[in-house]
């Protein structure tokens, strides 16, 4: 596996991330919300170094292609999300592609009552966006490669990795 972006790189990334959101947040009460499962290693370290009163929550979104849906639509699961109504929410992904996944998601919890939406990513890459959407807060901008580690999987395969690699073609 290539390395892209090493641990002691990650770490010193996001200690600084950690900083930027909180100068931005102004000791205003959070609510960190995750899309599973590609955030949790980032949200994990990032949340432990936030210093601000926080909440943590989690959604999923899903693009499904079986034959029940249309290809490509995404599907937003929010069981277990708090009342957002009047909160201030960060929501954390592992990685801005085409950016449609965090474009629904942002208008869905605006939906819910959000107070403000700001987006952090841990991986922006270039050349792919489709729908046109800012970050907050973005770790790394990265090549249009295919990435796994820290959270970003292959077949769900290689989230646990301590640093960001690119998958050799062919898996
Ligand atoms: P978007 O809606 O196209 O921005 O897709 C975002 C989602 O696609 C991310 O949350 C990832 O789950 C997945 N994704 C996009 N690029 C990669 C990659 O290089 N490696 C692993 N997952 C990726
Ligand atoms: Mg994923």
């Amino acid at each position: 596996m290539e390395m892209l972006i090493t641990a002691d790189d990650l770490r010193t990334r996001i200690d600084r991330m950690a900083g930027e959101i909180a100068r931005a947040y102004a000791g205003r009460p959070v609510t960190a919300v995750g899309i599973l499962t590609g955030c949790v290693v980032f949200m994990a370290d990032l949340i432990r170094r936030i210093d601000l009163p926080l909440r943590v929550a989690f959604l999923t979104a899903s693009s499904y292609r079986g034959t029940a849906t249309a290809p490509g639509q995404l599907v937003i699961r929010d069981d277990f999300l708090p009342d957002l109504t009047g909160r201030h929410v960060l929501v954390l992904d592992d990685i801005l592609d085409t950016g449609k996944t965090l474009t629904r998601v942002v208008a869905h919890l605006v939906d819910r009552g959000a107070e403000s939406v700001k987006v952090g990513v841990l991986l922006r890459k270039i050349g792919r966006q489709e729908v046109p959407f800012e970050p907050d807060f973005v770790g790394f901008t990265i090549p249009d490669k295919f990435v796994v580690g820290y959270g970003l999987d292959y077949n769900d395969e290689y989230r646990h990795l301590p640093y960001v690699g690119v998958l050799p073609a062919g898996g």
